[in-house]
């Protein structure tokens, strides 16, 4: 695969966000072989527990590519969402459980990645947001319909309106994150938590998420979304974070 890694240590299953030149921004391929490693997890008799991290240092995933999304249609944006949000889905209704460990920014579309997961444990250093109004658009990958879910409408409102960011810390009080822990502990703390779950008993462990598992419909979201490429802010929008251009006050078109 080229945009992602899976490795296995006994039952605990890893998989890595795989493109740290764009910090792990996550693209058409990048969704495909995501559809394609949890195929496989589902199918792996063995595997007890699926942790998720991102590549280098700096990033779990910073957001869907915006280069690629910068001239999409609406039937484009509505098809990249759909099949972002079945991939999200996907990671919510695997049987085993799933942590995020959040090694670095986790924006845009890898924040809806993290909040798909279980459990998410937040390096110091992570960054959790959904900047997308910023860019013209909103979260299309179930982050609207997840984050209000997870931390509370209040919360939620706040930082998909204003886009702004905040830190493992705040993350942790909005319950967004469950632990943070240092960036040199992460991977151990998170894989020392999945090897405590695999010890449990399997079909307890699966029984427990099934009987956990959230109602859900992001289909409004996915539509506002795709609806969202045929203005003139979205253009705006992800032009100026492509060509590192100070952002301009958008025209509301
Ligand atoms: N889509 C596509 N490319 C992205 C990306 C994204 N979501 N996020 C980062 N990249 C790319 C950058 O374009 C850059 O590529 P280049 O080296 O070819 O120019 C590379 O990753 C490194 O990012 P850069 O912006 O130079 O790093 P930084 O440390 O200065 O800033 C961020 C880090 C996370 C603050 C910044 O990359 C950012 O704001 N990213 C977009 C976040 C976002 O809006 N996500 C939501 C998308 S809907």
């Amino acid at each position: 695969m080229d945009t992602l890694t899976i490795d296995k240590k006994d039952t605990v299953v890893i998989l890595t966000l795989n493109r740290p030149d764009k910090l792990n921004a996550i693209n058409k391929a990048m969704i495909a072989e995501l559809s394609e490693g949890l195929h496989e997890i589902r199918r792996d008799p063995l595997a007890r527990c699926l942790v998720i991290t991102g590549a280098g240092k700096k990033a779990f995933a910073a957001g869907a590519d915006i280069a690629e999304m910068e001239h999409m249609d609406f039937s484009g944006a509505k098809t990249f969402a759909e099949k972002g949000c079945a991939v999200m889905q996907d990671i919510e209704t695997l049987p085993i459980p799933v942590i995020a460990a959040v090694n670095g920014f986790a924006l845009g579309g890898g924040m809806e990645l993290a909040l798909a997961c279980d459990i998410r444990i937040a390096a110091e250093n992570a960054v959790f947001g959904l900047p997308e109004t910023s860019l013209g658009v909103i979260p299309g990958f179930g982050g609207t319909v997840r984050l209000s879910r997870i931390a509370g409408y209040a919360a939620a409102a706040e930082m998909i309106f204003s886009g702004k960011a905040v830190d493992a810390i705040r993350a942790q009080q909005c319950g967004i994150v469950s632990h943070v822990v240092k960036p040199e502990e992460l991977m151990g703390y998170a894989c020392s938590l999945a090897e405590a779950i695999s010890r449990n008993a399997p079909l307890a462990v699966k029984a427990a998420k099934r009987s956990m598992r959230p109602a859900q419909d992001t289909a409004m979201e996915n539509m506002l979304f795709a609806q969202l490429f045929l203005t003139k802010d979205q253009r705006t929008g992800m032009d100026h974070f492509l060509h590192k251009k100070k952002a301009e006050y958008f025209l509301g078109e």
